[in-house]
């Protein structure tokens, strides 16, 4: 259990409040006008001592003021602006007191508490620094005992400073099927925003994640950068701000847009968690850090196993029955996978779901395509020994559903204007506690009368169109938010009542994939683009922030151009599936995916809780490569790409990372396809020893000029 230090008092007692990872401090000192400024952020100071030489902080008209307040007398973006009860829109904030507690060997909670001296305005400021996984998440708590209700418009959920001659942002922007596109600016003097507007499919156009280099720009493995998302699953906006003394100030919070928050006395406004990472060693070594912390902390059940599975969309799409269902599950068998996962289309029987033009929100089987209902299919997977899981989109309504005809006062949608549909539905209005009982009960029912579904696909295709809930009346201001607290409702209710269910997150491909969401998701799907050539970059951006093993990637006919090894050898780096027609497959073909989910399932610890490096970057080459490596060093997977080699390029080695320079290590080749071997005689295509320190240093030759042609190394300690 944890055991609480209290470190606060009288602000004249306490000067300084040091928050620290093993590679990161950030400190905050009380001016002598007893106010919080950030004092310091960067590499952790290894002399206790000299944490002390920022005292006293800078106290001058623009300090680095650690959440400042409107109307004061910063010229810049504050973290918090209310309207008074009075009307009065300044807030300034004195520091009172701070404590720290250890909440686990590793992590450990600081609280500083302020107040306004003038309005009954209190902000708690918490910060969890995770020692060995170098992550720090930060959240605010405002709370006021006004007599009156006050106005939040700004609630940022905290507000950091850096200080470099140059910074360069990345940002990844996105649309369906082009996920997780990276892109760089140098930041001058001004704001820049990442933001979106959407609501429901809020990452549709660009996702909660930045990077930010110091000095240079982001790079895999060198200088200084920021990693950093919000868990938020709605509208969130990042603010970058460079002032005109060069300092950065980043502004990570829910977006205020149309969001001006009423909150009542007493009552406590908690903003979303600003989680974030600070490498001195590039992207990489960030990506690892997130990826542990995510694992250990935030992911559900993050240390925990994941099934490879057979899904039927891109198969059948709508187009099934009962027959083809029961084959789909006998395929899986053959593949030799997990379960078999049943997508969009079951259901639906007075607006029968066979397009997506009908059927959302009425989710009892389809009696034409499944007359005996889903208990003859999850039945049907048992005999066939694997395990069944089932779509749903339960936030969602087609208005032709009978749910529709029932609730119409269910949706979000304009009383006074023509309606916008986008995919043909809208959006449930989960601000009401009935709507959201009714989506506990789409999966709450589904589990009572089937307590043999093992998963769900849990999709949200389109963003909140219409911005109108008849629940909230006259506070629509509060729609955005408060339809995300009731998702989290929803979602933690299924949480506590199914705590080992495994479900995925879909949203129209990869459109919803923040930290918050993944406490309720044990894994999301990055994109309905399942090129592999398309995969390889969409994968490459999503692994920066999230753990390969949360990262859904399923084998399928898009580019049927490539082989079924490519495209398996690039839905291997992540949590593994099919989505394909077995029967279509050559006996050779087969083989070879049963071989690979063999392989597959016997490295999967490697996979799925190893260190993860990116080696070859594809957007830098004609290639990539990637590797896993175990905690332990004693066994390590390599993936090596040939995307759109140029004729007669020059190729370079695969240089492994992560392994133990001083171990040898046996190297061979897995997921071997006929046809597919390397011509150069130095390739280790059968079993070869090497140092640790060759293969990172010289590395081999795996690379070809073959277009989309693909290995995968198995390397184990000798
Ligand atoms: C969008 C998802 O991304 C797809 O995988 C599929 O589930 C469809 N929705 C079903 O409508």
């Amino acid at each position: 259990m944890c055991c609480a230090v209290l470190l606060g008092g009288a602000a004249s007692a306490q000067r300084l409040i040091r928050i620290s990872t093993s590679e990161t401090e950030l400190l905050f000192s009380v001016a002598s006008n007893g106010r919080l400024y950030q004092s310091y952020f960067g590499r952790r100071l290894l002399n206790e001592a000299d944490t002390t030489r920022f005292l006293p902080a800078p106290a001058h008209n623009n300090g680095q003021e650690a959440y400042p307040g409107s109307g004061g007398e910063s010229y810049y973006e504050p973290a918090l602006a209310i309207t008074h009860a009075d009307g009065n829109m300044t807030t300034v904030l004195s520091f009172v007191s701070s404590e720290t507690k250890q909440l686990n060997a590793d992590a450990k909670e600081t609280i500083i508490h302020l107040r306004d001296k003038v309005y009954p305005i209190d902000v708690n400021l918490h910060y969890v620094s995770y020692e060995a996984e170098n992550v720090i998440k930060c959240w605010s708590e405002i709370r006021h005992e006004e007599k009156k209700p006050v106005t939040l418009w700004r609630y940022a959920s905290a507000m950091l400073y850096l200080h470099s001659p140059h910074y360069f942002l990345t940002e990844f922007s996105g649309e369906w099927a082009k996920e997780m596109t990276p892109s760089t600016q140098q930041l001058q003097f001004g704001k820049k925003v990442i933001d979106t507007k959407l609501g429901t499919r809020a990452g549709m156009e660009v996702s909660p994640f930045f990077e930010l280099g110091l000095d240079s720009k982001p790079a895999e493995n060198q200088g200084d950068v920021l990693l950093g998302t919000i868990g938020w699953t709605g509208n969130f906006r990042f603010t970058f701000e460079v002032d005109a003394q060069g300092i950065l100030r980043v502004l990570p919070g829910i977006n205020p847009y149309a969001s001006a928050y009423e909150l009542k006395p007493g009552e406590v406004f908690t903003t979303p968690e600003f989680i974030f990472t600070l490498s001195h060693e590039g992207i990489g070594k960030a990506s690892r850090d997130l990826h542990d912390w995510a694992r250990n902390y935030q992911l559900k059940d993050g240390l925990g196993d994941r099934f490879t599975l057979l899904n039927n969309w891109e198969s059948t799409y709508f187009n099934f029955d009962e027959a083809k269902l029961e084959h789909l599950m006998k395929d899986a068998k053959t593949l030799g996978v997990d379960m078999f996962l049943l997508d969009d289309g079951w259901f639906g029987n007075k607006y029968p779901r066979d397009n997506d033009h009908a059927g959302l929100g009425d989710w009892e089987a389809n009696r034409n395509k499944l007359p005996h209902g889903i208990p003859r299919l999850v039945q049907a997977a048992r005999t066939e020994g694997v395990k069944f899981g089932i779509w749903i989109e339960p936030e969602m309504v087609n208005p032709r559903s009978e749910l529709f005809e029932k609730h119409p006062d269910w949706v979000i949608k304009q009383p006074n204007r023509e309606t916008y549909y986008f995919r043909n539905q809208l959006v449930l209005d989960l601000c009401n506690p009935k709507v959201q009982d009714y989506v506990f009960g789409v999966i709450d029912k589904l589990m009572s009368e089937n307590p043999g579904i093992a998963y769900f696909k849990w999709d949200c295709n389109s963003p909140i169109t219409n911005i109108y809930s008849p629940y909230l009346k006259e506070k629509q201001n509060q729609l955005y938010i408060d339809y995300v607290r009731g998702l989290y409702k929803v979602l933690q209710r299924v949480k506590e009542k199914y705590p080992n269910l495994p479900m995925m997150l879909c949203s129209g491909g990869g459109a919803r994939c923040d930290y918050e969401a993944l406490k309720y998701f044990t894994e999301f799907w990055c994109s309905d683009n399942t090129d592999p050539v398309e995969r390889l970059y969409i994968q490459w951006g999503f692994s920066q922030f999230l753990p390969t093993k949360a990262m859904a990637a399923h084998v399928t006919s898009w580019n049927p151009h490539t082989s079924i090894k490519f495209r398996t050898d690039v839905a291997m780096m992540c949590k593994l599936g099919f989505d394909i027609n077995v029967d279509e497959l050559k006996p050779e073909e087969l083989a070879y995916c049963q071989e690979a989910v063999a392989n597959y399932k016997r490295l999967k610890d490697l996979i799925f809780n190893g260190d993860f490096y990116r080696l070859v970057s594809p957007f830098e080459t004609n290639h990539a490569a990637v590797a896993h490596v175990s905690k332990d060093k004693k066994k390590a997977l390599l993936y090596v790409y040939d995307i759109h080699p140029r004729y007669a390029e020059p190729l370079f080695p695969v240089k492994m990372q992560g392994l133990d320079a001083r171990k040898n290590y046996k190297v061979e080749e897995i997921n071997r396809m006929p046809g597919n071997d390397l011509r150069s005689s130095k390739a280790p295509t059968s079993l070869q020893v090497y140092s640790g320190d060759y293969l990172m240093k010289v590395g081999l030759p795996l690379f070809t000029t073959r277009p989309t042609s693909s290995r995968i190394m198995e390397i184990t300690e000798e």
